[in-house]
């Protein structure tokens, strides 16, 4: 078989072979096919797109092409959870545990990535002595003792995919509905859960812009899911950001506030919603209705907390940071953003936003940075919000006055105010299950 006739074969718009995507997976994972062939062929895909089966075939090949996680020696449902990509998102921080209080297993392998902050994994290390770095056997071992175990990834799953991902991400070749679902599908797949929760991001500064597009990716994420034998539901969420917190210890402290059941908002509404669909999916609830109910128990008698706490010290961490969260990195240096405008805001620009984080050395732009868990932001209006001039946006988190300073100017551009009240949209615009 030649690339050049496959990428032919989609340049003019016919379906590939089952046979013709594992070549081409197989060997561009080995090597044998260069990037210029592979980002030609990730162009036609882009342009002319894939149906369902080429897609289904994709999300295989791509999940053979390295190791899976054999997770038979948990005992019960095994849930995972994905999200394509929000700043402030500690929602897994929330989420797990408060499923897990509810008897869901939560053996959760995540990659470092990069980004405006750190991942779930990097938050956790807010948490002092918090290992991550855990045997597999010790990692099943926690799953099966305290029901939750979030650790890096030992294995070299989906080796396909962080080629793709990483060639495509300079080819221009990300928004494309088939190429996404294939890229998440086949992870979520190589990590062996039973049930798949995913947050599928609408708006600017996610990749599907319109309501429309974001439907259509939670369409063909959650069939591709069920075609796989998983049992998935996507829920679509605005793309902004998550909460108030945008920075890890900021973050986590934020997570331990909902647990606490001292925060509500849509932070926690969709802890609720997501985690409502795994209990139902996982047949520990009925339905969703009385699913939301259990976890809002396991908030109010403090065990999905404790849980928390479970999976800290299952991993080394200091526990008592879950109930006194001033033993959390803390930066030295905290300023208010003055506002220099008056009116309601009307939008915040999430990717912007986490520039701010990222100036403050919060987040990762290399694989070799190291991040500052300390720093960050609290966002203190959100959309909707009136505002006056001279009162605080939020407030910064920083290492330095200097930084502040110029932090503080780049969180007042994020924000677009005008004159008129404006309506909140809807946070959680639809589920797809
Ligand atoms: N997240 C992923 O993991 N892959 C994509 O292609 C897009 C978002």
């Amino acid at each position: 078989m030649l690339m050049t006739d496959v990428i032919v074969k989609k340049r003019e718009g016919e379906k590939l072979s089952a046979e013709e995507i594992k070549f081409v997976v197989d060997g561009y994972t080995k090597g044998e096919i260069p990037d210029y062939q592979m980002s030609a062929l990730l162009m036609a895909i882009l342009l002319r797109g894939m149906d369902r089966e080429e897609t289904l075939e994709l999300t295989m090949a791509m999940r053979d092409s390295g190791e899976t996680l054999d997770l038979s020696a948990i005992k019960g449902v095994k849930a995972d959870k994905h999200s394509t990509g929000g700043v402030g998102d500690k929602t897994s921080l929330i989420l797990c545990p408060m499923v897990a209080a509810q008897g869901v297993k939560i053996a959760k392998m995540s990659g470092r990535g990069l980004g405006h902050t750190g991942g779930t994994i990097d938050k956790l290390e807010s948490f002092p002595g918090f290992n991550t770095g855990i045997s597999e056997e010790k990692f099943i071992e926690n799953v099966n003792s305290f029901g939750i175990a979030i650790a890096g990834q030992t294995a070299d799953l989906d080796p396909a995919d962080k080629k793709m991902y990483a060639l495509r991400d300079v080819t221009g070749t990300v928004p494309s509905i088939p190429l996404i679902v294939s890229s998440i599908m086949s992870k979520k797949l190589a990590a062996g859960a039973d049930v798949i929760v995913l947050d599928v991001k609408s708006g600017s500064g996610s990749f599907m812009k319109t309501a429309d597009d974001a439907r259509e990716l939670a369409e063909n994420l959650t069939a591709v899911g069920k075609l796989a034998g998983k049992k998935t539901v996507a829920v679509i969420t605005d793309m902004e950001p998550l909460g108030n917190a945008v920075g890890n210890a900021l973050e986590v402290k934020e997570a331990i506030e909902v647990l606490h059941g001292e925060k509500k908002g849509e932070l926690l509404e969709l802890c609720l919603t997501l985690g409502a669909c795994i209990l139902t999916e996982a047949g520990i609830a009925e339905n969703d209705a009385a699913a939301r109910k259990m976890l809002e128990k396991g908030i109010e008698d403090g065990s999905a907390l404790e849980k928390l706490a479970e999976l800290v010290e299952g991993q080394e961490g200091d526990r008592r940071a879950v109930f006194d969260t001033s033993l959390l990195p803390m930066a030295p240096v905290q300023l208010e953003t003055v506002c220099d405008r008056t009116g309601y805001v009307k939008h915040i620009c999430a990717d912007e936003v986490g520039l701010v984080s990222m100036h403050l050395g919060g987040g990762r732009a290399t694989k070799e940075s190291v991040i500052d868990l300390s720093v960050g932001l609290i966002l203190k209006k959100k959309v909707g919000d009136a505002v006056t001039a001279g009162e605080s946006l939020g407030t910064i988190h920083a290492q330095s006055v200097e930084a502040a300073k110029k932090a503080a100017e780049m969180l007042n551009a994020c924000y677009t105010i005008v004159p008129d009240p404006v309506e909140k949209p809807a946070f959680i615009k639809g589920i797809v299950r």
